[in-house]
């Protein structure tokens, strides 16, 4: 939080967001399924790829604003294994900016101690993103802070049978435990917040495993016009839900209530 308030004035209208948030009570990891792209082009009569291109800059403000946070892990969906349905033309720009980003990231990254890695069936994307990928993974490696991971080529469900086909390999005991350690975001915690730009009210297929217990946040704003403030809103918003894990909130006073009611029984 503290690294937060270094970029912000007083003044600034995202000061009074990032005083609210509770920093002992921040998600460990928000998910992101980024959406809306082609509707904020459609919207300004210009081609679906310069949605993609704008694009950019939220990604870039979510990554930074994140590891000023000091979260332990932030996961972007930026391609399902179902986005090969696009025209190729899209499908290539999607790459193409990929690696733009990839490669004008990389200080960023160093300076935030961001740990980058890709999550995803990578094996099937053209060489040159995988190289890319490969170089960032290696050349961020020893960070130490937020990790980063871009899910590319990412289906829950194909991440769920790539799991239990090394589960059936590794033999064993098979219980929760065994399949989260066999998936593509093994030894991260699972996501807190899942929020989903553009409204849509679907899971898309992302971190089907992962999100389990996560709290859902949709807003309307399209990916483009995603900004920090509502980030930190999200956030906020977050911090006010009550999570219960299929138990109640006041599991601990009933059990010692219902324990004294029998007592004097
Ligand atoms: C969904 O919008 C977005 C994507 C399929 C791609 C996500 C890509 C970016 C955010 C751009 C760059 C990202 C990186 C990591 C460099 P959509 O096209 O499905 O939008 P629509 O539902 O309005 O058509």
């Amino acid at each position: 939080m503290k690294a937060l308030f270094d970029v912000l004035a007083p003044d600034d209208p995202d000061f009074a967001l990032a005083s609210a948030i509770d920093a002992d009570r921040l998600p460990a990891h928000i998910a992101i399924i980024m959406d809306g792209n082609g509707r904020w082009a459609r919207r300004r009569n210009l081609p679906r790829v310069a949605g993609h291109k704008a694009g950019i800059q939220p990604v870039r403000t979510t990554v930074e604003t994140c590891a000023r946070l000091g979260l332990r892990a932030l996961t972007l969906y930026a391609f399902s294994v179902e986005n090969w349905k696009r025209p190729r033309a899209e499908v290539e720009t999607l790459w193409r900016l990929l690696r733009i980003y990839l490669r004008s990231e990389l200080d960023v990254m160093h300076r935030h101690d961001i740990r980058f890695t890709a999550i995803g069936r990578l094996d099937a994307l053209p060489g040159f993103v995988r190289e890319e990928l490969d170089s960032t993974i290696e050349s961020t490696a020893a960070n130490r802070g937020m990790q980063l991971n871009l899910a590319i080529n990412y289906g829950g469900r194909a991440e769920l049978v790539d799991a239990v086909r090394a589960l059936i390999e590794d033999g064993g005991p098979i219980d929760e435990d065994a399949i989260s350690a066999r998936l593509y975001t093994a030894g991260m915690p699972d996501p807190d917040l899942l929020i989903r730009t553009s409204g849509e009210m679907r899971v898309s297929n992302f971190l089907l495993w992962q999100i389990a217990y996560a709290e859902l946040y949709v807003t309307e704003t399209l990916w483009p016009d995603f900004t920090r403030g509502e980030l930190l809103r999200a956030v906020l918003d977050y911090q006010k839900r009550d999570r219960r894990f299929g138990g109640i909130r006041e599991a601990v006073r009933l059990d010692s209530m219902e324990a004294a009611a029998v007592r004097t029984q």
